[in-house]
């Protein structure tokens, strides 16, 4: 018996000869065939696990338009597909060139029945989208009547955060950042602008964009319709942090607390009421032991950019472009600077004691805290619920 390597071709012919080497070969040659769109598939990130920023789970009245759309044109595209490909390899085994056969095809060219046809069937695929589609955007970019009850929300981009000031309804007066809570079955209107450079809201399973640019306003109506949790990202270059510029947005029951899944977990989210009772409230004075680090907080020029409303020292700071986000219930967020990280004080210790490590770029300054004073500030901001 004799070892020889073998290369892939002589293997195969070797294989070809013998019926069972053939069925073989067949075999693999299926399963090759098979896992290529498999890898394909994977290759393009697909998944069957929930993913948050999904746009094929919309989540209001937008969301349900964008998404109809998506699916009409991919199923539309993949039958067109379909069809040419279906041809093209009909054409191709049938229209083989033959060993010995030198004559030329029939020509087609100047056909005028075919110019027609395949003139017409894309102008009237074109039209069928078109037209439902326009009807669709001007829906989406409808703004609600505002004689009817509306929730209306002022959203500014900064660099690299966002923050909110509600304007009417029960939530009036209320000014949060980088989480914005809103009533499900409610009207909402948006008023995004921006305090620095041009910003863009995204919320995907919300449905649309919407440019938040310095110096003008734009309104974004739409119904969220289910409670839940739903993550969104700054959607326009905005410099180094822009990718560290995420979102929540948080749509609550009208009626009583619900449990919604975020991420795998199960989480309860109170009525928008309760939510908006509990943020009118002051902040509550630190207990003893949190004293220091209400201390720190003021020796160490914080109020002069956050607000902690109903605290004395804490609430001195003017609103302004350079302003950093209102922190009078800070302890209640999911999460800090702009949901880059998760909300604990081991990790707003690590954000306040080096922003730049955090976030590139930030505005918060370095070296306004030790590492020690980061823990003592931390542990008094997690207390502000
Ligand atoms: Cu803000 Cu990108």
């Amino acid at each position: 018996m004799s070892y020889r390597l073998l290369t892939i071709r002589a293997l195969r012919d070797r294989l070809a000869r013998h019926p069972a080497g053939r069925v073989a070969l067949s075999l693999l040659h299926v399963a090759v065939t098979a896992a290529l769109p498999l890898l394909l598939l994977w290759l393009a990130g697909c998944s069957t696990e929930p993913a948050p920023r999904d746009t094929h789970s919309p989540v209001s009245d937008n969301g349900e338009i964008s998404s109809f759309f998506y699916s009409l044109l991919l199923y539309l595209d993949a039958a067109i597909l379909a069809i040419v490909v279906a041809v093209w390899a009909y054409a191709l085994v049938k229209f083989k060139k033959q060993d010995g056969d030198d004559t030329l095809p029939e020509q087609s060219h100047g056909n005028m029945k075919l110019e027609v046809i395949w003139t017409a069937i894309p102008t009237l695929i074109v039209v069928a989208i078109t037209v439902p589609m326009l009807v669709g955007v001007f829906k989406m970019s409808k703004r609600h009547d505002p004689n009817q009850p509306v929730v209306e929300v002022d959203v500014t981009g900064k660099q690299w955060w966002w923050e909110f000031d509600y304007k009417n309804g029960v939530g009036a007066g209320l000014h949060t950042a980088n989480e914005l809570h809103l009533p499900a079955d409610t009207a909402i209107t948006l008023h995004m602008t921006s305090a620095d450079v041009i910003h863009a809201w995204w919320v995907p399973r919300l449905g649309g964009k919407r440019d938040a640019n310095p110096g003008r306003t734009y309104p974004m109506s739409f119904t969220p319709k289910v409670p839940g949790i739903y993550d969104g990202q700054c959607a326009e270059l905005c410099g180094s942090s822009h990718a560290l510029m995420g979102t929540k947005l948080i749509v609550h029951p009208i009626a009583a607390e619900i449990e919604v899944e975020y991420k795998g977990q199960k989480v309860k989210i109170e009525s928008y009421d309760s939510w908006v009772k509990a943020q009118q409230q002051p902040a509550k004075a630190p207990v003893a032991e949190l004293e220091k680090g209400l201390k720190l907080f003021k020796e160490r020029t914080c109020p002069s950019c956050h607000l902690i409303n109903g605290l004395e020292g804490t609430d001195v700071a003017a609103r302004s472009a350079s302003s950093g986000p209102n922190l009078t219930h800070v302890g209640s967020r999911m999460g800090i600077a702009a949901n880059t990280l998760v909300n604990n004080p081991e990790n707003i210790a690590k954000w306040i004691s080096k922003p730049s490590a955090v976030k590139p770029g930030a505005k918060m300054p370095d070296g306004l805290v030790t590492p020690e004073d980061a823990k003592t500030i931390a542990a008094f901001l997690s207390s502000l619920k």
